[in-house]
């Protein structure tokens, strides 16, 4: 073998190409060492996103600005990967000369191989979705020290078609990976240094790779000696079955923070949304998490201007939120996505939906606000993660997810400590240790 190339890869989009971006790192791992500079690297891989028009336009734009690289070192290699490569493969080929390879989520696993045939001079594209399961044929995990907190896909693709959206075009239908493969994946991750897992599919919840569900791999995880802390996202509410709920009262691993998207507070736009459940339906999800953990943090997604909402609609968002108090929320104005069935309806005035996404931000911003203030003079958990700004400060999360900052000199990486909360700034909590 030759020296190593070098390899930068960009990653867009949500935690699912975070991980995905790591595991093609390490696909090309035998040929390839990663570079944090564009400019150093062999080949560039863009991990891309196309949930909305403005995500997947970056890729284009990011194109253009690789063509100058490009004529600077003709043997730099570019690949497209991701959901946009899955939607877009063979126009992104015939739109972009300087693409090499494009590769879509379900064939990563493929990746060395075309790696070789793009050295050879070749270009390359697979966006099948393949019969074999990637999991089975990516390699196994290298086993370098890594941070403390990791992800972890367990399912992927959906079943769902919400309206608006087009993750079970970009993605596939709905798989889950074995209870003992997901089991075996942890435990690697926890001796190499890792103390908190966030389980990841686009419908975790709807998880079935175990006899138990995701409740049942959750309890299979927590016996793992040295993983003190358990995420998962993203939940689809009508998933929320008994065991689950159940498992936020009773596993203590089980971190008190659920991201439980809704898109809208209106039963109307929720059925134009294909959603399958209503605002009292969700709100009662929620009132059944909050009797058996009282105290864990709500975040949620919300899409505006959805084709068809009126005012009234609108009111009945707002109306939910309330109702809900979130600590965290994410919220988008519609984009109009090819393909998918709301693009083909009349779409609401585009200042209307700017001018109701304000409003409804506020009123998200002032909800997080005041239970991120409310945390100050309680007591909470934090897993630091890495130094802070400060001399002698470190950073971590609470168990809510709250970035918080202590000083704390002696504390190492990837402990659990008691802390106080004595401030609320920003975008942070500060603490002392208890
Ligand atoms: N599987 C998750 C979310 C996947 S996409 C779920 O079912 O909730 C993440 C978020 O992007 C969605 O929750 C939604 O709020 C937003 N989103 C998806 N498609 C969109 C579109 N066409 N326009 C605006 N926002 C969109
Ligand atoms: Fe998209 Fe709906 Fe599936 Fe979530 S549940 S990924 S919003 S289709
Ligand atoms: Fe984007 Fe694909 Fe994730 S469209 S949000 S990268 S599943």
């Amino acid at each position: 073998m030759g020296e190593a190339k070098k390899l930068f890869i960009k990653t867009y989009g949500c935690q699912m190409n975070v991980y995905d971006s790591e595991r093609m790192a390490e696909a090309l791992g035998e040929t390839h060492v990663a570079t944090d500079r564009a400019e150093d690297a062999d080949l560039i891989l863009l991990n891309t996103c196309h949930i909305r028009e403005k995500a997947a336009e970056k890729v284009y734009s990011e194109l253009g600005r690789m063509k100058p690289l490009k004529d600077a070192r003709p043997g730099v290699k570019i690949g497209v990967t991701g959901c946009v490569a899955q939607a877009e493969g063979a126009e992104i080929m015939r739109r972009a000369p300087v693409v090499d390879l494009v590769v879509g989520p379900q064939s990563y696993h493929r990746l060395p191989a075309m790696e070789q045939a793009v050295a050879r001079g070749e270009r390359a594209l697979d966006t099948e979705f393949p019969e074999e399961d990637k999991f089975a044929h990516l390699k196994a995990r290298p086993k370098a020290a890594r941070a403390p907190s990791a992800f972890l896909t367990v399912q992927e693709g959906c079943d769902k078609f919400c309206a608006f959206c087009v993750v079970p075009y970009t993605r596939g239908a709905e798989v889950s990976r074995g209870a003992e493969k997901v089991i075996a994946e942890a435990r690697g991750l926890v001796e190499r240094g890792v103390r908190e897992i966030t389980l990841l599919g686009q419908n975790v919840n709807a998880y079935h790779g175990h006899a138990g569900g995701l409740a049942g791999l959750i309890h299979g995880l927590a016996d793992i000696d040295g993983l003190a802390r358990i995420r998962y996202t993203t939940s689809h509410p009508n998933d929320m079955d008994d065991a689950l709920i159940a498992a936020h009262g009773t596993c203590d691993k089980l971190m008190p923070y659920l991201h439980l998207p809704v898109q809208s507070g209106s039963d109307r736009v929720l059925k134009a949304m294909n959603r399958k459940h209503t605002a009292e339906q969700y709100l009662a999800v929620i009132e059944r998490i909050r009797a058996v953990r009282p105290d864990i943090l709500i975040s949620g997604d919300f899409i505006v201007g959805f084709p068809g909402e009126t005012d009234a609609d609108f009111a009945a968002t707002m109306a939910l939120v309330e109702a809900v108090n979130y600590g965290q929320c994410y919220s988008f104005k519609y984009s109009t996505r090819p393909g998918t069935p709301a693009a083909e309806r009349p779409q609401v005035d585009d200042a209307l939906a700017s001018e109701r996404l304000q409003t409804l931000q506020a009123l998200l911003t002032r909800q997080q606000s005041a239970i991120q203030n409310a945390m100050v003079g309680r007591e909470v958990r934090v897993l630091f993660e890495k130094p802070g700004r400060l001399p002698g400060q470190m950073g971590g999360k609470s168990e809510y997810l709250h970035a918080v900052h202590v000083h704390a000199p002696h504390i190492a990486v990837g402990t659990v400590a008691r802390v106080r909360i004595v401030e609320s700034v920003r975008n942070s909590l500060g603490g002392v240790l208890v």
